[in-house]
């Protein structure tokens, strides 16, 4: 393995493997003793807070939708707190999502050292943790901005494969991303007041497990749901073998899925 010279001023790095596979590592900013000492401090208090009120599902979506609005062209968007303004808060899209940011409010009170922007992140990186999901490496560093992005930008429940391309490709997010990002519907439900849908994925909504696919390969059932959205991942030539290869092997989907959360929650971040 060569490593690029480093006289390149750029804070990636590229590295050249074998097969002339070109891989961007990202070089994070460092943070001070207090800042790092405070992630892990707040890590804890976040694993309580999210094991007492069963509220790993709406933190996870939070830290999503806080993320997901990055445009990888404008660089604009994406997970620098900019959710926790009303105007963001009042997108359609995140209907119920103030009820995260209350939730979370009095842990990030005892820590006025973190940013929102790193907060948020680190919350839905404990979500998946403490609900039997796998560990997602956390960087800290984030940046709170001033100025959320305009409305539109997170994907219609009510659409199919080629809206899903069109939103996680403007965020730089692959085919493979998208159906293992997906899997996050293994936790929690829709509710009819925020999104216009009701209903459950799974029938263990605070359990972390590839249980989405295996639902969603089985068909429709009572009591359980599956969005338009959901279904789209079973039509298209590319992504639904990557579901029958999640729901065979949970090992392979926390694999994935750690990595696109990981690319997820770091859009815009640690980037030349
Ligand atoms: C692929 C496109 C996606 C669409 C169209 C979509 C749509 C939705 C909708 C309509 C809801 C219901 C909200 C409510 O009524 O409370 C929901 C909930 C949820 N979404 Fe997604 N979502 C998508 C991707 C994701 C991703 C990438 C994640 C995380 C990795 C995620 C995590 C969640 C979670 C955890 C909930 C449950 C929230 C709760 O129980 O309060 N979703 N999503």
């Amino acid at each position: 393995m060569t490593i690029s010279p480093p006289s390149i001023p750029t804070n990636l790095f590229k590295i050249f493997s074998g097969e002339s596979k070109v891989k961007m590592v990202k070089c994070y900013p460092t943070v001070s003793e207090e800042y790092q000492k405070a992630v892990e401090k707040c890590k804890r208090k976040l694993r309580g807070l999210i094991a007492e009120k069963n509220c790993a599902p709406i933190i996870l979506r939070l830290a999503w939708h806080s993320a997901g609005t990055y445009d990888v062209k404008t660089k604009t968007g994406g997970p620098f707190g900019t959710i926790k303004h009303p105007s963001e808060l009042s997108h359609g899209a995140n209907n119920g999502l103030d009820i995260a940011i209350r939730l979370l409010e009095p842990i990030k009170e005892q820590f006025p050292i973190l940013s929102y922007a790193d907060f948020y992140q680190l919350a839905g990186v404990v979500a998946v943790e403490v609900t039997g999901g796998p560990e997602i490496p956390f960087h800290p560093g984030r940046e709170d901005k001033p100025t959320p992005p305009e409305e539109g930008r997170l994907p219609d429940a009510s659409k199919g494969s080629d809206h899903l391309r069109d939103v996680f490709g403007h965020m730089g997010l692959s085919d493979q991303d998208i159906v293992a990002l997906s899997g996050g519907h293994t936790l929690g439900r829709c509710h009819k007041e925020r999104s216009g849908y009701e209903g459950a994925w799974t029938p263990n909504p605070l359990i972390f497990d590839n249980s989405y696919f295996k639902e969603l390969l089985s068909g429709e059932k009572e009591g359980l749901l599956q969005l338009p959205s959901d279904k789209a991942l079973l039509s298209d030539p590319v992504f639904r073998p990557l579901v029958e290869k999640y729901a065979a092997d949970e090992d392979a989907f926390f694999a994935d899925y750690a990595e696109a959360h990981l690319k997820l929650s770091e859009l815009g971040f640690a980037e030349a």
